[in-house]
């Protein structure tokens, strides 16, 4: 079986895009692939996160991972922090990348970009960290959005580098990002992404948003003057996006979906997009609610540090033989 693993940081609330972009890849994949699932809370902390909201946020996660359909029998589900090989070969992945390849992820230079004040070290070397977390575990794969391709086009280079150096070690991994729902854009300005960080909660549809707001969110959601439902991303993003949410939560094909809506007008589409939000959200609540007062996620995180741990223990004990730590 092909192994797969990914992670999610629990940073902010969970949107939809999250779900459609990769959670719901996640529940595809775990009946084909030996998955991983962590919770990236290293990454966390390269900005400045309340120690309320972290734990909060961790927590809120994996509930709704596990409410999302995510079978812990299948797939392994950990907390980064509980296995410190990942610190381990992250450090040794820092010392293996080039401060120039550094330099060029887009999530860093960002922020340069928009001179934000305190940008930590860690969210410079976090890429670093990344590659560790995935070549711990041998992945063959990796389901991200696409923000997160550069870095596992990063971690490649760096397994490749370190093979070369010190002889076969790692797997080469392959990102995989969905081929509809890659990029969720936000309701109220469809050329943006839907984002934890982006300040704008009428375009943003958090997993554990009131669904009759989330039905109202939906029914404000800034279309354009065209008139016709179909999807033309440059000249009806928000349409094109509507479509995009509509054909993933419902398992239908957009061209389908535009089949339907032939001669209709955007008020209809838009009630039934609204309806199939709300009844998901309805749907994933009841799920959430009833898991978080049941223990469930303590037992399910117990068990994944036991396996996770087993697992990158070997890995990070060969690494060091390799580099001549071992002596
Ligand atoms: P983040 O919210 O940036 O921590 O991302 C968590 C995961 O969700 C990553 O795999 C992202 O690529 C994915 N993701 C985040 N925002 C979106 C979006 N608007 N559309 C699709 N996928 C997304
Ligand atoms: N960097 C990813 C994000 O911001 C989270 C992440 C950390 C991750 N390590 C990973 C994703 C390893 C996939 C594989 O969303």
């Amino acid at each position: 079986m092909k192994k797969m693993i990914s992670g999610i940081k629990p940073t902010g609330k969970l949107h939809l895009g999250n779900y459609i972009g990769a959670i719901q890849q996640f529940i595809k994949f775990q009946d084909e692939y030996s998955m991983m699932i962590f919770i990236a809370n290293l990454h966390a902390i390269t900005i400045k996160i309340d120690k309320k909201e972290l734990k909060e946020s961790t927590k809120q996660l994996i509930g709704l991972y596990l409410a999302s359909g995510l079978d812990p029998e299948k797939v392994t589900l950990f907390l980064q922090s509980d296995v410190p090989a990942h610190t381990q070969l992250g450090w040794i992945m820092t010392c293996n990348s080039h401060i120039g390849e550094l330099n060029r992820m887009t999530q860093y230079k960002d922020k340069v970009a928009k001179k934000e004040e305190n940008i930590t070290g860690g969210l410079f070397t976090y890429p670093s960290l990344m590659a560790a977390d995935i070549l711990l575990y041998d992945a063959d794969y990796v389901p991200v959005g696409i923000d997160q391709k550069q870095h596992v086009e990063l971690t490649r280079d760096l397994a490749e580098r370190f093979n070369n150096q010190y002889g076969e070690t790692f797997v080469v991994p392959q990102p995989i990002s969905p081929k509809v729902g890659a990029k969720i854009m936000s309701l109220s300005e469809p050329t943006k992404k839907m984002s934890k960080s982006y300040k704008d909660s009428k375009g943003t549809i958090d997993l554990l948003d009131e669904p009759n707001a989330a039905y109202k969110k939906v029914m404000s959601a800034v279309t354009d003057s065209v008139g016709i439902v179909r999807f033309d991303i440059e000249n009806q993003p928000g349409i094109a996006n509507l479509l995009t949410i509509l054909s993933t939560l419902k398992g239908e094909s957009i061209e389908n979906i535009v089949k339907r809506y032939d001669g209709k007008g955007y008020a209809e589409f838009k009630k039934e997009v609204a309806e199939v939000v709300k009844q998901f959200l309805i749907t994933l609540q009841a799920k959430y609610f009833s898991i978080m007062e049941s223990g469930k996620v303590e037992t399910v995180l117990e068990q994944g540090k036991t396996i996770a741990n087993q697992i990158a223990y070997k890995k990070i004990a060969k690494v060091y033989k390799k580099i001549g730590f071992t002596i």
